[in-house]
């Protein structure tokens, strides 16, 4: 069975020594309840890394005091048992004592990117996924690490970040898994109850119904916008935190399609609150 590391320590020699012996390593880090999205990721760094770490911890300082750190799903059993059939070889399951001991001062804070989407609305979020993937980067040390393009906004920030920080480390985005009727795979799915998950639907036809509507030309951003915003208005459990159109890079909002486009959503469905996203490069 799968190596389960509680440790900074005992991951970094377990990596020194693949290192030792001139294994290359790749490093897929998670808040766990892993499914299907978190497999691909997975898949992707075994097939292009020797060895493999899965990160799985429920990063505190990236949750706001009104969200749901304290309700956010966790298994380690079961997704223990994932990694290693998936062909993962360690899985890191710090303690938040462990990433963040008594004394614990120093944040990484973007200042551009997180101004628009999820940064809005969650304006701390962002410097916690930057502190604690900084901190899964220098104890890992990977030559390459895996994210999920559902989160786009956070592959952009991180693309950034190891731009700026000169982190030697090579970042692969990694295409969204979606259920067979289309909702985005997420760990919160599972809050959904039964009508809330038929809600859901919405989210995965607006992003449809953009993507048609770009693809057969449309490049005005407050057209797409409104037919996306008007769809999921239909639905009377969803409530729209923003539908928006900017740049793919520098997550800047733009009013005509042109270069890498990234259209995101987010949309509480009841209390949950879901994103989904298409880029289209014009
Ligand atoms: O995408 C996530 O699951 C988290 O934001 C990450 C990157 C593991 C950091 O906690």
């Amino acid at each position: 069975m799968i190596l389960i590391e509680n440790t900074v320590d005992k991951v970094r020699e377990t990596v020194k020594n693949w290192k030792a012996q001139g294994l290359s390593v790749g490093l897929v880090p998670t808040m766990g309840y892993l499914h299907e999205g978190h497999q691909s990721l997975i898949e992707r760094a075994v097939q292009e890394n020797d060895r493999v770490v899965v990160s799985i911890f429920v990063n505190p300082i990236q949750f706001a005091p009104n969200e749901d750190l304290e309700t956010y799903p966790r298994d380690l059993e079961k997704d223990s048992i994932l990694c290693n059939d998936t062909g993962a070889d360690l899985i890191f399951h710090p303690q938040p004592e462990e990433m963040y001991p008594n004394g614990f001062s120093t944040q990484v804070v973007m200042n551009n990117l997180t101004a628009e989407l999820c940064g809005k609305t969650r304006p701390t979020h962002f410097s916690g996924v930057c502190t604690v993937v900084s901190k899964l980067f220098n104890i890992v040390a990977p030559n390459r690490a895996y994210f999920g393009e559902k989160d786009a906004q956070q592959l952009a920030i991180i693309k950034r970040m190891v731009k700026d920080l000169n982190f030697d480390i090579e970042i692969v985005g990694c295409p969204i898994v979606r259920e067979s009727d289309g909702l985005a795979k997420s760990s919160r799915n599972t809050y959904l109850n039964e009508q809330e998950r038929k809600a859901a639907l919405i989210l995965s036809k607006s992003i449809l119904l953009g993507k048609e509507m770009a693809a057969n030309g449309e490049r005005s951003s407050a057209m797409i916008i409104k037919a996306m915003t008007d769809l999921i208005n239909t639905e009377p459990l969803a409530k729209i935190d923003y539908v928006s159109i900017v740049n793919a890079e520098t997550i800047e909002p733009i009013d005509t399609l042109c270069g890498e486009v990234l259209t995101a959503i987010a949309v509480y469905i009841g209390k949950t609150r879901l994103i989904d996203n298409f880029m289209i490069s014009v």
